[in-house]
């Protein structure tokens, strides 16, 4: 976060030629296409027309028209569908500007195409608008393109072995000032350059303080929503509404740049009056990392009963963008007059999230402490390749609290909640048409069984087996090259991994099974069921499987980074700074907490290591490798003879003793992980003096002196904030209790990671867990894995059974396996392990 800088854009303090504020736009094209469907179609008051019709528009090798079968709902454009199993195109005749495309979908089996496993990318003649994107659910996706030709050409590209499909489209003029370039700047240096020739994607348009505001109240049939479950602290703020007091100043803001229901209502500082009261109120957004964004902010005075009542700061990313902000000065000293301001991020986002928050000004004094925002915009911006996706984004957010909406927001998609979460509304709009219902998302996504994630949880359809998910061995042979050895990455308990491509340039990992061994059989089958359930973006996730010639294949999406392991020592890598540790930390505690908490039943991954969390090419972890988790806490209570499985130096000793599994378990084994974060050493090393070999019982002993910047990693000596040291050493004090019940759950590590991040880096007001707390299935697309990445990069894990007995017989179920401390004897390992077991 705090590395990403904002840079003041522009106020548009004058839009000269604005179209009046009479009786709305009336924009030049208004292109409403009803796809799939033989008939025109009216949705609030807006007349989408059949493309048979608008036939003209079309190239495609072939026509499929899609309509749901089931769908007995009120007929609406999500009822049909155009199907393309080729490249296909729609071309539209346009004036140039600016223009919304607007692309709808809500996915449902069609005859042997099942929508929601679609893979296909969209792009215009200049921008890629989609790629290797999937829906999951019904969703709708803005952009903004300023055309520079007559024609506007919107391809669908099915991806290799898939097809492409859409709803319903929009082709719309946009008016020529609402995202125009003003030169005048305020004060700072660097103008934004070139806004005219960028792409934009609204990811989030919300109305601080107000209700939705749905398209039939707002003149460019937009989408406003809520801003409550972005508000980190609901209660630091309060609402206010004078929808009849909001004024346009000619020459400012207009009703076409927001409504008055947006301007009419605010959320404000709620300072209890107190004069004397200081904070600030932050809103939380997830966003996909690698991009830079447009924000535009919207005020108006709607608190101040006169003038020169109210200054305050605006923040970004807790940088100051705009200090003592007096709105009535730049609007000629009119009260309540609608104003917007510009930011562009000066880089592409490191982190996945924008914070804005809003606080009193500190320099001027005012009566009461006062600050307020009304409506706020954010935009993707297409990358330096012309790209508003590179068809790798998870989708991200998930608080529960979007869950609540799901009525409205109507279900989670790949890469989509953004967009959903902006423009619920128009599903909304149409959907109360229909039943409303779909708050369906469904978890399965693979093989074994399914609940499709489509969102006509009505059709009959959907519970065909999604054999999909199952690659042809040609395939995987072609991408493995017949399995070149020189494509080995690593070697693992449960065979070799080998880096490939797909047909279509998706890089994948893919994980060979043993055939002849039994137990690669029962973890081949644990894995795709953990992973056909749960999805999240801090999971790693599959591509798909083959179990063809009584092959045991696993494709993952290929993680760029390798291992974290890999990253802290016995390699060539550079070092992570503190920070960039911290969050991967925090990343894969989010992925243990959503294993631990989903909906159903907890589910144990049993294997934590730093070998099994994976890092993609933003550094963003994963946690990988679910061959031995198991779900239900109960499980190892009545079957006692289970092994005790897992991995040397990680293992709970309490787990150990008495073969009771609990996600505490777990926890123990990240307490383990965050120490090898901490001191970049291996977990286990024999050739260090016996007290230090065991690095749990090792740091410890530092923790517990109150000198644990003692023992840690020597390129983060000076580098860490004491409290943030202080923080984190206590919490792996608590992970690596000796009882379960000691230690805290995994929702509780987070937060307290998150803290000791903010001790680092003071970010915003609270550390609050804002994003996965229960969060459950996310959905998205392409992630990808695999562990045991060893061989190139310094050794691996050795995964072990303990036999059930507790008396510590090691078997060792992995021979093949590169010994974690290079030149360092496996027997010696264990022989070391049976020693300091014995805890
Ligand atoms: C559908 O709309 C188009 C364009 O307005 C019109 O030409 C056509 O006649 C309409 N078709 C029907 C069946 O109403
Ligand atoms: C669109 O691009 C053209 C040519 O680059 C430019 O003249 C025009 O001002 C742009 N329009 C908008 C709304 O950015
Ligand atoms: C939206 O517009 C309708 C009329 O089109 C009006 O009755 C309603 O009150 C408006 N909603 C709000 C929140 O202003
Ligand atoms: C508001 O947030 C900014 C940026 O994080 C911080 O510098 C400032 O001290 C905060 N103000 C208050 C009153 O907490
Ligand atoms: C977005 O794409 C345009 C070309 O279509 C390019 O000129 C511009 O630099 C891109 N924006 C960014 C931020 O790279």
């Amino acid at each position: 976060m705090g590395g990403e800088k904002f840079r003041f854009l522009f106020w548009v303090s004058s839009i000269s030629s604005l179209i009046c504020l009479c009786y709305g736009y009336v924009p030049v094209n208004n292109y409403l296409i009803n796809c799939g469907s033989p008939t025109n179609l009216t949705e609030t008051g807006r007349v989408f027309i059949s493309d048979k019709l608008a036939s003209n528009h079309l190239t495609s090798p072939n026509e499929i028209l899609a309509a749901a079968s089931n769908r007995n709902s009120v007929p609406d454009i999500y009822q049909t569908a155009r199907i393309f199993t080729g490249i296909s195109k729609y071309t539209f005749s346009v004036a140039r500007g600016r223009h919304w495309i607007r692309l709808h979908f809500s996915p449902f089996q069609y005859q042997n195409f099942q929508m929601t496993s679609a893979k296909f990318s969209v792009s215009s003649q200049t921008h890629v608008l989609l790629s290797d994107f999937t829906a999951k659910s019904k969703l709708m996706k803005e952009y903004s393109l300023n055309l520079t030709t007559d024609r506007l050409e919107l391809t669908f590209t099915p991806s290799a072995n898939s097809f492409a499909f859409v709803n319903a489209l929009e082709v719309v003029s946009v008016p020529d000032t609402l995202i125009s370039i003003d030169p005048s700047i305020a004060g700072r240096p660097g103008t934004f350059q070139g806004l005219s020739r960028q792409a934009l994607e609204t990811v989030y348009r919300v109305n601080m303080g107000g209700p939705r505001v749905t398209p039939n109240n707002d003149t460019l049939s937009r989408i406003w929503e809520p801003d409550s479950e972005f508000l980190i602290e609901k209660n630091l703020v309060k609402i206010v509404s004078k929808i009849s007091s909001v004024v346009y100043v000619p020459g400012y803001a207009t009703e076409e740049t927001a409504p008055r229901n947006v301007y009419g209502t605010c959320s404000e500082i709620n300072s209890g009056d107190n004069p004397t009261s200081s904070f600030n109120a932050t809103w939380d957004f997830e966003v996909e990392a690698g991009f830079k964004y447009f924000l535009r902010f919207h005020f108006c005075d709607i608190v101040s009963r006169a003038l020169n009542e109210l200054y305050f700061n605006l923040y970004v990313d807790s940088m100051m963008v705009v200090q003592d902000l007096d709105l009535s000065s730049y609007l000629s000293n009119t009260l309540s007059g609608a104003y917007f301001m510009d930011y562009v991020t000066e880089s592409a986002k490191v982190s996945n999230r924008i914070r804005v928050s809003i606080g009193p000004s500190v320099t001027v004094r005012t009566t009461y402490p006062k600050a307020i925002l009304n409506g706020l915009e954010i935009m993707k911006m297409n990358n330096s390749k012309s790209q508003l996706s590179t068809g790798t984004f998870l989708s991200g957010a998930s608080s529960s609290t979007r869950k609540k909406n799901v009525g409205m927001i109507v279900g989670v998609t790949v890469g989509c909640l953004i967009a959903l979460v902006a423009f619920g509304g128009f599903l909304i709009l149409f959907k109360k048409r229909g039943k409303g219902k779909d708050g369906h998302h469904s978890k399965s996504w693979i093989p074994l069984s399914t609940t499709n994630g489509t969102t006509t949880p009505d059709s009959n359809v959907t519970t065909t087996s999604n054999s999909s998910y199952r690659i042809p061995l040609a395939a995987i042979k072609e991408a493995t090259n017949s399995f070149d050895e020189s494509r080995v990455i690593g070697v693992g308990g449960f065979g070799k991994v080998y880096k490939g491509a797909l047909q279509d340039g998706t890089k994948v990992a893919v994980k060979r099974g043993n055939p002849k061994s039994q137990q690669g059989l029962a973890e081949f089958r644990t894995e795709i069921e953990m992973l056909s359930q749960f999805r999240h973006r801090h999971l790693v996730s599959l591509i798909g499987y083959c179990d063809e010639s009584s092959e045991m294949i696993l494709v993952y999406e290929y993680m760029e980074n390798g291992t974290l392991k890999s990253h802290l020592y016995g390699s060539n890598l550079p070092t992570l700074s503190w920070k960039q540790r911290l969050e991967i930390c925090i990343g894969s505690a989010r992925g243990l907490h959503y294993l631990h908490t989903g909906d159903s039943k907890p589910v144990i991954h049993r294997d934590v290591k730093s070998a099994n969390i994976l890092l993609d090419e933003k550094l963003m972890a994963k946690v990988a490798d679910f061959g031995l988790s198991k779900t239900g806490p109960d499980l190892d209570q009545t079957h006692v003879s289970t092994a005790v499985k897992g991995s040397f130096g990680y293992l709970d000793p309490e787990y150990f003793r008495r073969q009771q599994l609990t996600e505490k378990s777990d926890v123990y084994s990240f307490g383990v992980v965050m120490f090898e974060v901490l001191c970049a050493r291996p977990v286990i090393d024999p050739t260090l003096p016996r007290e230090m070999v065991n690095l749990a019982e090792w740091a410890m002993k530092w923790q517990k002196k109150g000198q644990l910047e003692e023992v840690i990693d020597q390129s983060l000596k000076g580098k860490i904030v004491a409290d943030s040291l202080r923080k984190f050493g206590e919490t792996v004090e608590k992970c690596l209790a000796d009882y379960g019940v000691d230690r805290p759950s995994m929702g509780d590590v987070l937060w307290n990671l998150e803290y000791a991040l903010q001790l680092q880096e003071p970010v915003v007001v609270d550390g609050d867990d804002d994003d996965d707390d229960n969060s459950t299935n996310m959905i998205g697309e392409l992630p990808l894995r695999f562990n045991d990445y060893n061989k190139n990069h310094g050794g691996g894990e050795t995964s072990v059974n303990v036999s059930g007995d507790g008396k510590g017989r090691f078997e060792e179920e992995d021979s093949s396996v590169g010994d974690d401390v290079s030149g360092v004897s496996m027997s010696q390992v264990f022989s070391q392990l049976v020693k300091s077991e014995g805890r």
